[in-house]
């Protein structure tokens, strides 16, 4: 297992390019199951769970080659096992999105059910409410999640709405059995993430017949088949919001390349409220960051509102703040793995119920800590940037899940992190 030691505080300095999105690249990796043939997906990070995905469809029948210049091909040509194992579906929950093209696809499918998570119990009851209003049969058997649609799918009007909001990857799963449906389906409710979006101008590229990408309210007209596409996925929002906080914890000046600010308006947003200074650049930003940081509240929210996938970054940085501030997660109510791990390095964070109050101090001091989860794992290692002394964290799996030569990039720019085997 690896951990990272990190010496701090250092100043970041320097360029940085952004990824493409890793949660772009899953669902966009399921849709080549709807159109046999070969097809490219462009701008793909080097990732753990982009190759477990790779795997995941590899066991469908696909062949997936390696990742050559952020290039994946994927040739879906026989797609002869609709099987969804637990031994990969138990590592990484996204490969619930198979479900909805294997349906449409194959009328048949058998996934298992996603074990539990750290940042929630995350069920996936709209997932299978949604597809069985396509004509699924949806049981459970042992685990697994046996569906079946004799006589193919069916267009409907679908509520995706659940008490957190809309959900990202059951949008997907829908999205992706409806497109292959016969007749028309409305999705009120769809979640608006712009990796949903992402998702179904790929579809469309394929042939599929989707308006109002990016609005509550998905319009899909079946077709009957799509083809194969080369398609270029978008750049990582929430790396570049992780990297924004990097620039900001560290007194830093980032130009980030290869990212958009028009899908960050609430990150953008509670970061310039903090004092920091994004200014638009031809492909990116440019991050400064002088001064004290302000305090500010932040409540995560479904997209346009504040991701909850940045919510343990931006406590890092609030932990610095001059004054206090409340962090309230909307999304998944349990997801403050990190506030333990954070007090271990002197942040002074008290969690009650799903806010977090958060008691600003001058300094952050070096400690081993725990990764828990993805984010989790950023929000320390920004710590660590800031921090006074030697923080080591390990499981650092969780981090290379989701962030691509994290350590490296981050090296590059001023920091002191090595990875080492223990
Ligand atoms: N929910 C239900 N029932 C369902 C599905 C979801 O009650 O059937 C609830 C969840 O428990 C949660 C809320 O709805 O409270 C939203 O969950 P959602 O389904 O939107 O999450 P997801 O699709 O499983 C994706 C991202 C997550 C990100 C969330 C929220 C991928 C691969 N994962 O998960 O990303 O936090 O949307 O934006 O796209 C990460 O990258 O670190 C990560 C966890």
């Amino acid at each position: 297992m690896d951990i990272f030691r990190i010496e701090g505080p250092v100043r970041l300095d320097g360029v940085i390019d952004i990824s493409g999105a890793k949660n772009a690249v899953l669902p966009i990796m399921a849709a080549t199951i709807l159109a046999p043939g070969k097809s490219v997906i462009k701008n793909v990070p080097r990732l753990a769970d982009i190759s477990v995905f790779g795997e995941l469809l590899s066991n469908l029948g696909a062949n997936v080659e390696g990742i050559n210049n952020g290039n994946l091909h994927i040739d879906s040509t026989t797609i002869d096992n609709p099987v969804g194992r637990y031994e990969i579906l138990r590592k990484m929950r996204a490969g619930i999105c198979i479900l909805g093209p294997l349906l449409a696809r194959c009328r048949k499918a058998k996934v298992s059910m996603p074990g539990g998570c750290a940042i929630g119990d995350r069920p996936v009851d709209i997932h299978l409410r949604g597809l069985t209003a396509l004509g699924a049969d949806i049981h459970l058997e042992n685990g697994y999640i046996i569906a079946q649609a004799r006589n193919g799918l069916k267009g409907n009007n679908i509520f995706l709405g659940g008490p957190f909001g809309s959900t990202v990857l059951g949008t997907a799963n829908v999205l992706m059995a409806a497109v292959l449906a016969k007749g028309k389906t409305v999705i009120e409710s769809a979640a608006c993430e712009p990796e949903i979006s992402d998702l179904a101008n790929c579809l469309n590229k394929m042939g599929a017949n989707i308006s109002g990408i990016g609005s509550p309210r998905l319009v899909i007209e079946g077709v009957n088949q799509l083809n194969p596409v080369e398609y270029q996925v978008i750049g990582d929002r929430i790396e570049a919001g992780t990297f924004m906080a990097a620039a900001a914890i560290t007194s830093g000046r980032l130009q980030l390349r290869n990212c958009r600010l028009d899908n960050m308006a609430a990150v953008i947003d509670r970061l310039t409220n903090i004092g920091v200074k994004i200014e638009p650049t031809d492909n990116g930003c440019l991050v400064t960051h002088t001064g004290p940081l302000k305090p500010a509240d932040i409540t995560t929210q479904p997209y346009p509102g504040f991701p909850t996938d940045l919510q343990a970054q931006l406590m890092a940085l609030l932990a610095l703040a001059d004054g206090n501030s409340v962090v309230t997660e909307k999304i998944f109510p349990d997801r403050f793995m990190h506030v333990a791990e954070l007090n271990r390095m002197a942040a002074r964070l008290r969690k009650e119920g799903p806010n977090v109050i958060v008691t600003g101090g001058k300094k952050l001091i070096g400690a081993p800590v725990m990764a828990s989860y993805l984010r989790a794992s950023a929000a320390l290692l920004l710590a660590g940037l800031a921090a006074h002394g030697t923080t080591i964290i390990s499981r650092v799996y969780h981090i290379d899940r989701g962030y691509e030569n994290i350590e490296k990039k981050l090296n590059s720019v001023g920091a002191k992190i090595t990875r080492q085997k223990v």
